[in-house]
């Protein structure tokens, strides 16, 4: 293996609801009249896990078995290989379409464990495919985002015999649902905001399906089936399919979890009345069906239904809790003798507690900072004369934190406890505005929301902000910068647009803004791609202070065939992963000039569990630097 190999991990998928949608809809290109496809999708715990780096050959080997394939980069070579089918075919079939769209070198592959059951609606040769991709995307840089590196695994996996559909590819997107829906050859990916937990169980029916046969038979009814029963099969993968699964998304984001069980019913039944029937020898599955009405699991369950093209493959269950969850996955090990996996989606918390690190030293504004902290320096808003950091804690505590934790030079509790927590002597009471009290009493009401932590060594960003793991507690929160304020172009402030932003992907998120490509070199840069319309993107690297000319080579995001270039913005918001990375690089000493960095522990995060760049309509004012408060202090007071 090379020094300079990536870590990689793709999991399994699981259609939660609305299987053969994807290829129904997909007739929309032949016929219009076909209702789009609407699944819900989401990763699973299983997945495959791998290590790649660059090689001349393509190469994929197992360690766990020692099977190995190795192709020269060829296109017509790896082509002929996918084509023929095996197993080797799909790896194959993505190395092909890679090589005839970019022509490239090869990737070298080592895949370290596969945990995904194998041929159980799963999607195992999907995550290959979305593997293959994603190394040979991280490897060359090929700025694809998770659609574009789904769209290649397809590519890839409809080059060889097996017949899948889009929806497998949702792998990509890891562990979390998302709503998929196909029309004629476009996806499109919505995310889900899971309110409860949802506690699943599936399990392996230890029978046969006939995938291609299902596939087969179902596609009859297309593009323009005329009986009744072809009716019947549009209808349910089309209109009917799309009312369940829109009514199960509002009960998932309402925390419905039992109307969401009843949908599952519902979509069983669908399934059954009017898609069955077209396939009778593969989808009456009497193994299905046994467990679908077992007492027990009835009991213990809001919801069940088949799995993938159905059939007697994989069943799920929607467990009621965790014990449930828990005595499900033992029931059908023990009592039913089928292997069972759980697979638990959390809900989506909301940021509730933020970080502010004040304790830097604050040198390119000195002499001011001899005498007054950065935080502390004056700016007007709304005809108020307040210190940054009281403005910046207003935006914070209007959109919705309710914990602000500051980290602090020891020496500088005293000036925040005058801040926000004495009380005001009678005389200065006295003779202040009923407006000015009513602002006073408010201080005072933010004051009970801060706690305090002192940086004792100033070691760097990561470092100050390290020191918050136990006020996280795990949660997500946020990081805001103590010498930068946001002023906002709409009815929201930036940090509500960015709160509202994550409780919609739910993963670690940093705030972006649009800088010109001369002076990309200022900056951390994030790169990805923008799909039309969207405010965020999927990081798929991230580089400090990058120089202009190979910033266009290399550190752009692509929007509509334009490269453009987004820079921090100042607002993170970071998940526990963050912190254990931080700790991590702290226990083994790892400084980078001089200090403990974050950019390198949220790359680290980025590359195993993504990252997402938001772009909120409004402006970052900083007040680190001279020029830059100057213009601060002038664009707040206008
Ligand atoms: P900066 O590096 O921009 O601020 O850190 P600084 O160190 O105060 O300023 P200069 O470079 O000496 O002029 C960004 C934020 O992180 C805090 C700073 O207070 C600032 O709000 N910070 C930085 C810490 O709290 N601790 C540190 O060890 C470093």
């Amino acid at each position: 293996m090379k020094e300079n190999y990536i870590d990689l991990f793709v999991p399994g998928r699981l259609c939660i609801m609305g299987e053969h949608s994807d290829w129904a809809g997909r007739y929309r290109n032949v016929n219009n009249k076909i209702e789009k496809g609407y699944a819900i999708v989401t990763g699973i715990e299983e997945g495959i896990y791998a290590k790649a780096s660059l090689s001349d050959k393509f190469v994929v080997k197992n360690t766990f078995d020692n099977n190995f394939f190795e192709c020269e980069m060829d296109y017509e070579k790896l082509k002929k290989i996918a084509e023929d089918g095996g197993y080797w075919s799909y790896a194959a079939g993505v190395a092909a379409c890679i090589k005839e769209q970019y022509n490239i070198n090869g990737v070298e592959i080592i895949i370290n464990k596969v945990t995904i059951p194998e041929k159980k609606g799963l999607s195992s040769s999907a995550a290959i495919c979305v593997l293959v991709a994603r190394a040979f995307n991280n490897l060359y840089n090929l700025h694809l985002n998770i659609i574009g590196e789904m769209n290649l695994a397809y590519l890839g996996e409809i080059t060889t015999p097996s017949r899948c559909g889009k929806l497998d590819q949702a792998c990509a997107f890891g562990k979390k649902p998302i709503l998929m829906v196909f029309d004629g050859d476009k996806t499109e990916i919505h995310n889900i905001k899971v309110q409860k937990e949802l506690y699943f169980v599936f399990a392996d029916l230890n029978s046969h399906k006939d995938t291609i046969r299902i596939l087969g038979d179902l596609n009859r009814s297309y593009p323009f089936g005329t009986s009744d029963m072809d009716k019947a099969v549009q209808l349910a993968l089309g209109k009917k399919n799309k009312e369940i699964v829109l009514e199960s998304i509002k009960c998932i984001e309402n925390g419905d979890i039992e109307g969401f069980g009843k949908l599952m019913i519902k979509a069983q039944e669908n399934f059954d009345q009017n898609v069955a029937p077209a396939c009778p020898v593969e989808l009456t599955s009497p193994i299905l069906h046994k467990v679908l009405n077992d007492s027990y699991i009835k009991e213990l369950s809001y919801g069940r239904k088949g799995v993938g093209s159905q059939g007697d493959g994989t069943v799920q269950v929607l467990a009621k809790d965790a014990d449930s969850q828990k005595l499900l996955q033992e029931y059908f090990e023990n009592k039913l003798g089928m292997k069972a996996y759980t697979l638990t989606l959390p809900a989506t918390k909301p940021v509730k507690k933020a970080i502010i690190p004040v304790a830097g030293n604050g040198t390119r504004m000195f002499p001011i900072t001899k005498c007054i902290k950065k935080a502390f320096l004056p700016v007007v808003d709304k005809g108020i004369i307040k210190p940054v950091i009281l403005c910046l804690i207003e935006e914070i505590v209007k959109a919705g934190i309710e914990e602000v934790c500051l980290i602090i030079d020891a020496g500088d509790k005293k000036e925040y406890d005058k801040l926000f927590n004495e009380k005001i002597s009678n005389e200065v009471v006295s003779k202040l505005s009923p407006e000015l009290l009513e602002y006073e009493s408010f201080i005072q009401q933010i004051g009970k929301k801060i706690t305090y932590i002192c940086q004792e060594e100033k070691l760097g960003l990561g470092h100050a902000v390290s020191l918050c793991e136990d006020f996280a507690g795990g949660d997500p929160v946020l990081l805001v910068l103590g010498d930068q304020l946001y002023k906002s172009f709409s009815n929201k402030s930036c940090t509500e647009q960015f709160l509202n932003s994550f409780a919609k992907n739910n993963k670690l998120s940093i705030s972006v803004c649009e800088v010109p490509q001369e002076d990309v070199s200022k900056y951390g840069i994030l790169c990805g791609k923008i799909e039309k319309n969207n405010d965020s993107f999927d990081v798929d690297k991230m580089v400090e202070k990058p120089n202009p000319i190979i910033a266009e080579e290399k550190y752009y995001t692509k929007y509509q065939n334009k490269k453009k270039y987004y820079a921090v913005f100042g607002e993170y918001i970071l998940t526990d992963d963050v912190f254990k990375v931080l700790r991590k690089n702290i226990d083994n000493k790892k400084l980078e000039n001089g200090e403990y960095q974050i950019t390198s522990a949220l790359d680290e995060v980025r590359e195993k569990k993504g990252m997402v760049a938001f772009i909120p309509k409004g402006e970052m004012l900083d007040v680190g630097n001279v020029k830059a408060y100057q213009n601060t202090f002038i664009e707040m007071t206008k």
